[in-house]
């Protein structure tokens, strides 16, 4: 039996970093996998690879491409007549990119030497200091740590059963061979904007139907009325508080019968309906329970603050535990325990994680929102500026949303950052980088920004704080 001073489970974005930190600090490691294709071929880099970030990122890029084609380069001078677009050749694009990045994760195994394992991994006991990790269809293998990184699966709705053509989740939403007239979605949340924007704008009407009274509840309110403004604007129709009773469906249409925020009974008829009511963690086929491995109420593996579980050496990252499910939060927590197993100070900072959506315009955060600072009753400034006068965004013609800075009233220490507009994504990280440095708003205030650039509506939201922005 193949011993291993490490064996992950999960090549997601948090097992094959973990996985790889591990082979850097210079330990033996395994990483158990078992996702195929849909060419039945193992296939690394978990939901996020496959089914989620990179897919869902690169039909935006060409559905946006397309938008901007047929609706923005008039302005520019730039004709375009006749502009048409091919799904088959968008979705083999984003096919491709998907395998490039899964089969690169092979050859980062193969030079960092990693041993991938194909299969489904369970904890089958513990002798001595070692653990036993069955693998279906393959040789059990033998670690003294052991990394689970099993990740999320998408939540069931049991009035809408999933039948993979008409009624799908994200991996279906990924894949339409053609653009469907009438779509619906139920799920006003990450997936539901991103992906309805996607169909949205290559011709599809798009009616999206959320639970929540409230539109965006985790970001900043500000950020979230604008959002709905915008996405209103452009045609995505959100209805809130809304009820789902029944879904049906004959071989023409799927039949969505709900009830609106009055209580109103409401049928919605749509050619495709895509389910994105979040996602639960994966622990099925784990030998969780039989292992004795603690689980919270949601389901989700019980960890403290450095991912250890109630297991000796087990360990648990990603979605699989609390807080955020996001790529980068699965892959930092990936490498903090490497790094405390390798006898290092593993830390991840959850105050720390940026929040992003790639809808247009991007909406990105991290830190506190003012709604959070009025409930824990501290007491704040705030700084705000919009892109309406940044010159780089007059340049590129995306003059929407703001920047708002928050920021401690008395020691003036930055405790959130709230973005919506052009390249939000990429804003927002120098917002990450200052909060981890604890500085104040006065500190990004009196950096240089290059000019003309969208960093500069960051720079004014910080002088803003002070009131004391330069070109409002
Ligand atoms: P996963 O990526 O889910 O990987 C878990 C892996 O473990 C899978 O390969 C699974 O097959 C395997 N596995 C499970 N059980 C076993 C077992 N018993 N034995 C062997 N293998 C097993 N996040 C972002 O940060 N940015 C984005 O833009 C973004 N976009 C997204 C878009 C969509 C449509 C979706 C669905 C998600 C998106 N996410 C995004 C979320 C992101 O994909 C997840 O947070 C991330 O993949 C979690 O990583 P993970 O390693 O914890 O789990
Ligand atoms: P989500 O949690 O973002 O949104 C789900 C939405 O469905 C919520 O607004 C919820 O209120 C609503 N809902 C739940 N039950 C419902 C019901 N019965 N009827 C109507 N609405 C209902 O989850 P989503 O969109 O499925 O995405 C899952 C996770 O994937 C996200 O939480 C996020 O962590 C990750 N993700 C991240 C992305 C990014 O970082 N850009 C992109 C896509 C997904």
């Amino acid at each position: 039996m193949a011993n291993f001073d490490v064996v992950v489970i999960g090549a997601g974005p948090g097992g094959y970093v973990a996985a790889i930190r591990c082979a850097q600090l210079g330990m033996s490691v395994a990483c158990v996998d078992e996702w195929k294709n849909p060419q039945g071929k193992a296939s690394l880099g978990g939901t996020c690879l496959n089914v989620g970030c990179i897919p869902s990122k690169a039909l935006l890029e060409s559905s946006e491409n397309f938008e901007r084609v047929s609706h923005d380069f008039a302005a520019h001078g730039i004709s375009a007549t006749g502009v048409q677009f091919d799904v088959a050749k968008m979705l083999a694009r984003k096919d491709k990119i998907v395998s490039d990045f899964t089969s690169g994760i092979g050859q980062l195994f193969k030079k960092n030497k990693v041993t991938a394992v194909h299969g489904r991994a369970s904890l089958a006991g513990r002798e001595g200091e070692v653990w036993r990790i069955a693998v279906a269809g393959s040789e059990a293998l033998l670690a003294r740590h052991v990394i689970i990184a099993t990740g999320s699966t998408p939540r069931a709705l049991p009035q809408a059963p999933l039948d993979g053509t008409r009624i799908v989740d994200n991996s279906g939403a990924l894949s339409f061979s053609d653009v469907p007239e009438r779509l619906a979605i139920i799920g006003a949340g990450v997936i539901g904007l991103e992906l309805g924007s996607v169909w949205r704008r290559l011709g599809s009407e798009v009616i999206i139907l959320e639970a929540m009274p409230v539109f965006m509840p985790a970001a900043d309110e500000q950020v979230a009325k604008e959002a709905l403004r915008a996405f209103a604007k452009q045609g995505l129709k959100i209805h809130l508080g809304v009820q789902i009773d029944k879904v049906t469906q004959n071989k023409k249409e799927v039949n969505i019968a709900w009830r609106d925020a009055q209580g109103a009974t409401q049928e919605l008829l749509a050619d495709k309906l895509i389910v994105a009511v979040g996602r639960t963690a994966n622990t099925q086929g784990l030998g969780a329970v039989d292992a004795g491995l603690k689980l919270d109420a949601a389901g989700r593996i019980e960890v403290d603050a450095h991912c250890r579980s109630n297991l000796p050496n087990v360990y648990a990252v990603g979605d699989v535990v609390r807080g955020p499910m996001l790529a980068h939060k699965a892959s930092e927590e990936g490498v903090m325990v490497a790094e405390l197993i390798a006898g290092q100070a593993g830390h991840c900072d959850m105050n720390l994680v940026p929040w992003v959506m790639y809808a247009t315009p991007e909406i990105a955060w991290v830190g506190k929102t003012e709604q959070q600072l009025k409930k824990d009753g501290v007491a704040y400034k705030a700084g705000q500026f919009p892109f309406m006068v940044n010159g780089r965004a007059r340049a590129l013609g995306a003059t929407a949303g703001f920047v708002k800075i928050l920021a401690d009233a008395g020691s003036d220490r930055i405790l959130g950052v709230h973005i919506i507009g052009a390249m939000a994504s990429e804003l927002v990280q120098q917002a990450v980088l200052a909060m981890a440095f604890s500085a104040s708003s006065e500190d990004l205030a009196r950096t240089i920004h290059a000019h003309p650039s969208l960093s500069e509506v960051m720079h004014e939201a910080a002088l803003a704080v002070d009131k004391r922005a330069l070109h409002i």
